[in-house]
């Protein structure tokens, strides 16, 4: 029988069952504990990140919690995808130790007043401008999964870009004494980055969904042979104006601090890309 990861719901129930995880991972075997933060609906994406995980920790925790504060009030908080025992499966299959999957009234019980506000990338002007509410619930509970399970490693997707650099900003302002590490987006063959909100597309849509992909790769080419930014960030933005997209922003900012950048000679750059198309918000990053 292969042994499904134990599943912990209270704060408490995880404090004890990580306890012995943290001797285990002072064996010579591996190195300490590695978390990885997700909300469920696991894809090749999530799963990747777990592997990766694996090869760095004896042993390895997925979190599965669909956050409530880091959605608006009109956002897809209640019809996000939710495939607890499908997740369940995939974590198994590649032996996940535990699953932390709290209840809303156990990450937020009666009471809770407390916020962590995050600045620098996190008021970029990019996912921010779109979803003012996102980092703090992010940073809030991310805090939060980083104090529960006192992991030494913490497995964040390049995907998620923006987020990615906050985390790793925050871990580093608080002191948390933990690694954050980026792992490379996975993508369906065509190149659009894998999402647990691709099911919403249409055929129609998802037929046009790697438009993203394909202008972020042919501006960070043209970028690279020394055309001007700017006019390569108006052309790709046509581009994907004309597939179909509701565009909220496509830019080209420093990879480290996101800040507006003018020339590659100004350090690395990170393209940053986040459109609608019908009802579905998609987001992608390329480095140049
Ligand atoms: P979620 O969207 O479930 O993503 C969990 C992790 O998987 C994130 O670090 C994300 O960047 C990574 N990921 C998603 N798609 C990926 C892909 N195609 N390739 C590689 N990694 C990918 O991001 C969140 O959840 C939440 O904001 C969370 C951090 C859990 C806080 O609630």
């Amino acid at each position: 029988m292969t042994n499904r990861p134990q599943v912990l719901r209270t704060v408490t129930a995880l404090r004890r069952a990580m306890a012995p995880y943290r001797k285990a991972g002072q064996s010579k075997s591996g190195f300490g504990i590695a978390l990885v933060p997700t909300m469920g609906a696991l894809h090749a994406g999530h799963l990747k990140l777990v592997a990766e995980a694996k090869k760095r920790a004896r042993r390895v925790v997925v979190s599965i919690f669909v956050n409530p504060t880091q959605f608006a009030p009109t956002e897809d908080f209640g019809s996000y995808p939710r495939t607890f025992e499908t997740d369940m499966k995939a974590l198994t299959a590649l032996k996940v130790d535990a699953v932390w999957a709290p209840t809303a009234a156990e990450m937020y019980p009666e009471g809770f007043a407390t916020r962590v506000a995050p600045e620098g990338a996190a008021l970029a002007g990019l996912e921010d401008k779109f979803r003012p509410h996102f980092f703090g619930g992010v940073a809030t509970v991310v805090t939060k999964l980083f104090t529960q399970v006192s992991p030494d490693f913490a497995m964040f997707g390049q995907k998620d870009y923006q987020q990615l650099r906050v985390v790793t900003q925050m871990a580093k302002d608080l002191d948390l004494p933990l690694k954050v590490i980026g792992i490379p987006t996975v993508r369906e063959k065509d190149g659009l980055a894998l999402s647990s909100r691709n099911v919403y597309l249409s055929d129609a849509e998802r037929a046009v969904a790697p438009t993203l992909h394909r202008v972020l790769k042919a501006s960070a080419q043209r970028i690279k042979r020394g055309e001007p930014i700017e006019m390569v960030m108006e052309e790709g933005a046509s581009d994907i104006r004309h597939a179909g997209f509701a565009l909220d922003y496509l830019e080209a900012r420093h990879a480290l601090s996101l800040k507006p950048i003018a020339s590659v000679k100004d350090g690395p750059i990170r393209l940053l890309v986040a459109a609608k198309i019908g009802k579905t918000r998609l987001i992608d990053n390329l480095g140049v």
